[in-house]
């Protein structure tokens, strides 16, 4: 189970009880909403305040409880638990469950649910396998009780045996399954990312630049370190704060760029242009400040080297990804850069009217030899994630398709 579940716990009276903060914890960190019921004898181990505080919600022990029941009634609670787990379980509890009493909050809403229950035991080993117990606990698998443990080994009298309660860890990943282990496609790689605006010098105090945040760039970069990428970020000036565990090297205009990249350019696997890089500069850049003494001023401007160009350009280069920002005919102009430029992929979005530039949010088109998606509107952070799993996977297939072409000739040579 995954994202928001609503886990129900009943705590019950054992010494294990001092467990469940951790076990509240732990549902919480997995994303679960996690209601607390405690018999009166778990507040003899552990206090409903600590426990109203790692849950955030308010905990409720008792059946008569009338503000309680007002704010949401007992039926209500039952219902809207997809699990309930009983932890500790003591072998009071127990035989309550197995009669099927309805005495009190916890063991009524134990009844009036028609979720799974789960119970992990804890008590002293001899308890545990008195025949009374025993009986017990096979009337209430027999019904549909999922008991988990009891563990062995040192218990809190003193005594060694099975009775107690399994770790927190172990509860819930029986209740919520094993984590998911996070995925790393991009594991090994190096990846550089070129982010944000330039500056081109006008002259020391004016500069000539545009509208890009670099809010895309930055969350690319963070997205492929999440995707277990070494990441090098080649920064125009921006407002954001340098990602962690990402090397950031901040640069002004579309010159250092150029140099920035080709430092690192040898490391990387995967080059992501996201920067909005000035296409020209002014030809010369005053020394000193320009004074108006003219009713005209022009400014010759001359191109700026096309960082992405010469990227893709290089031989046994980087796997280029592009990224084009278009007003009209996204289209046809992406898949003329792609082609033109000679990437891997390009990236598409339409700019102007209040899109792309400075927002959180974007939506974009990806093309690349043979293959296009789209990728509908969505916060740039999510958005770039999505778009690094596209990169891993046509990296991973280009590459393997360059080891393939590779493999006759390293055999010819043998
Ligand atoms: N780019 C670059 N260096 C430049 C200009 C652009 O690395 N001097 C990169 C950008 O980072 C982006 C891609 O090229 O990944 C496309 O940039 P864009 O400005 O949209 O396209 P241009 O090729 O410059 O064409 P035009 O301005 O005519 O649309």
């Amino acid at each position: 189970m995954t994202g928001k579940a609503n886990i129900l716990l009943g705590i019950t009276g054992g010494i294990a009880a001092y467990k469940t903060p951790e076990l509240v914890r732990r549902l919480k960190d997995r994303g679960a909403e996690v209601q607390v019921v405690m018999t009166r004898g778990a507040g003899q181990f552990v206090t409903a305040t600590t426990l109203q505080a790692v849950s955030g919600n308010p905990v409720r022990s008792d059946l008569w409880d009338a503000e309680a029941e007002a704010a949401m009634g007992h039926i209500e609670l039952a219902r809207w638990a997809d699990k309930v787990v009983i932890a500790p379980a003591t072998a009071e509890f127990l035989s309550r469950l197995a009669a099927g009493s309805a005495h009190d909050l916890l063991t009524t809403l134990c009844l009036a649910t028609e979720a799974p229950v789960l119970a992990a035991p804890a008590m002293n080993h001899v308890m545990w396998a008195n025949a009374a117990v025993k009986a017990n606990r096979d009337t209430v698998v027999s019904r549909g009780v999922v008991l988990l443990g009891p563990a062995e080994g040192d218990q809190a009298c003193g005594e060694t045996g099975p009775g107690r309660m399994v770790e927190p860890a172990e509860i819930v990943a029986a209740v919520l399954g094993a984590p998911t282990p996070k995925r790393r496609p991009l594991k090994g790689t190096t990846v550089v990312v070129t982010a944000g605006p330039t500056r081109e010098a006008i002259d020391p105090v004016r500069f000539i630049s545009n509208r890009s945040s670099g809010k895309m760039g930055y969350a690319m970069a963070q997205a492929a370190r999440d995707a277990g990428a070494r990441v090098i970020l080649l920064s125009g000036p921006v407002n954001l704060p340098a990602p962690d565990r990402v090397q950031r090297i901040m640069v002004e205009s579309a010159e250092e760029l150029f140099a920035a990249t080709h430092a690192h350019i040898d490391a990387a696997d995967i080059f992501i242009a996201t920067a909005a890089v000035a296409d020209y500069r002014p030809a010369r850049a005053s020394a000193s400040k320009i004074k108006k003494s003219t009713a005209e001023l022009s400014i010759d401007m001359v191109r700026s080297p096309d960082v992405l160009s010469s990227v893709a350009k290089l031989k046994d280069g980087p796997f280029t990804v592009g990224f084009a920002a278009e007003t009209e005919r996204v289209r046809e102009h992406a898949l003329a850069k792609l082609k033109g430029k000679g990437l891997d992929m390009i990236i598409a979005n339409k700019v102007g009217e209040g899109r792309a530039f400075d927002q959180d949010d974007n939506a974009v088109m990806v093309f690349w030899h043979g293959g296009e998606r789209v990728f509908g509107l969505a916060r740039k952070t999510e958005l770039a994630k999505a778009l690094v799993e596209l990169i891993a996977e046509r990296y991973a297939l280009e590459s393997r398709a360059r080891i393939a072409t590779d493999l006759p000739t390293a055999a010819a040579r043998d």
